[in-house]
């Protein structure tokens, strides 16, 4: 193939990589950090590709001059042998020293920045325990600090105070997920029985987003990740919000949401999702098996992989406080500039969280959640247990009802 050619072929492919680098809208950048940590890997990697960027151009450079200055110029001498060299103390020491010199470097500024990263939160930190699971994230928080996190349970969204540095224990309750929102920090992997130390922190109150970066079944691409920082004020406001149990409802109440309730609690639903204050019960210690309660951070043994899937779907107290569902791969929220403008969270307004509920999506959800999101719901006997939300056949009315009642989960 002639020069010529091979120019004409890889130019355009150089172009369209190139253009693939200038996402205006990147909101998964690694490289434009908005947190202490995800600044301090940043700072690391900024001189080491200065010092990479000059060992390239050096090398391949002095290859190429080289290459040119002493190539065969004509036919007669074509075969001839250059004139060996042997010997040359100077140039020896000097090319065994510099990239020793050179590697210490960046081996001392790499291990700082990991002593960085790893750093003890304060004692008055808020403190998050971040479990993954097929496919979604839980966030569980400890708010006094006695070492259990159970205070709030939430999933989809964790929410952090900004400017504020947040201890992060990373688990996992099923097989090896890896946590990674880039804007603010480097990855992490949760690893089923261990127990992952890692901060977070974001500079500004704002939405972040980042995805699980571990293959781990088939709606991993789906597993998505969303941090919410908010101002101190807001996330106190948050936290008071968050342990308020819900309502329950009367038998002879004949309300959409009493009826989407009973719906809930009488249906599948309330078997693997709890709401705090109506099935608590069905959640307590003893109702669930003594390796489901240690496989959390503990040494437990899991001994049947369908239970192990049961039970653990995202808790729903406040459902409608996330502007996520389903993994965060759905927005509960319409995608318009009027409903983007209530904020972060949802407004008191009942009008305004009846406009910018996205239905639709939430409908079509219950409708068939194995057909939104790649999930097996066929359950195999001996392979794999089922994961994921299963297609429970609800009719119409009850998904209406339903929605009427995960409206009231505020
Ligand atoms: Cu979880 Cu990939």
């Amino acid at each position: 193939m002639s020069v010529l050619r091979r120019a004409r072929l890889l130019g355009p492919a150089a172009v369209v990589a190139l253009l693939a680098a200038c996402a205006g809208n990147a909101p998964q950048d690694t490289l434009e950090p908005e947190g202490k940590y995800a600044k301090d890997i940043d700072n690391l990697i900024s001189p080491i590709f200065v010092i990479s960027g000059i060992v390239f151009v050096l090398v391949l450079g002095g290859a190429v001059l080289i290459a040119i200055k002493y190539r065969a110029r004509d036919d007669e001498h074509f075969d001839d042998m250059p004139h060996q060299v042997h010997g040359n103390n100077t140039l020896e020491i000097g090319w065994t020293i510099l990239p020793a010199l050179i590697l210490g470097v960046v081996g001392v500024l790499s291990v700082a920045a990991i002593f960085n990263l790893y750093e003890e939160p304060p004692a008055d930190a808020v403190k998050v325990q971040v479990v993954g699971q097929q496919w979604w994230w839980e966030y569980r928080y400890d708010l006094d600090g006695d070492g259990s996190y159970e205070e709030i349970v939430t999933a989809n969204e964790l929410v952090i105070p900004s400017g504020e540095q947040v201890g992060l224990e990373i688990t996992s309750r099923d097989v090896i997920h890896s946590f990674w929102a880039p804007k603010l920090n480097g990855k992490r992997d949760a690893v089923p029985n261990r127990s992952h130390p890692w901060n977070l922190q974001a500079d500004q109150p704002g939405e972040y987003i980042g995805q699980c970066t571990e293959f781990c079944g088939l709606s991993h691409a789906e597993m998505r990740i969303k941090v919410v920082a908010l101002e101190r004020d807001d996330f106190d406001q948050w936290v008071t919000d968050q342990q308020v149990e819900a309502e329950t409802y009367a038998e002879d109440d004949t309300s959409e949401e009493a009826e989407g309730y009973r719906v809930f609690t009488q249906q599948l639903c309330a078997s693997c999702h709890l709401v705090a204050g109506v099935n608590d019960d069905e959640f307590s210690d003893e109702s669930i098996p003594e390796f489901h309660r240690d496989s959390i951070g503990g040494p437990g043994t899991i001994t049947d992989p369908e239970l192990q899937a049961s039970r653990h779907a995202p808790n729903l107290t406040h459902f409608m406080s996330r502007s996520t569902f389903a993994g965060a791969k759905f927005d509960l929220r319409r995608d318009t500039e009027e409903c983007e403008a209530l904020g972060v969270r949802w407004a008191e307004d009942e009008d305004d969280l009846e406009r910018c509920l996205d239905r639709g999506a939430l409908e079509a959800w219950m409708r068939n959640p194995p057909a939104e999101k790649a999930m097996a719901a066929e359950v195999v006997p001996g392979r794999s247990p089922r994961r994921g939300m299963p297609n429970l056949e609800l009719t119409e009315e009850q998904i209406d009802q339903l929605v009427a009642y995960l409206s009231t989960l505020k």
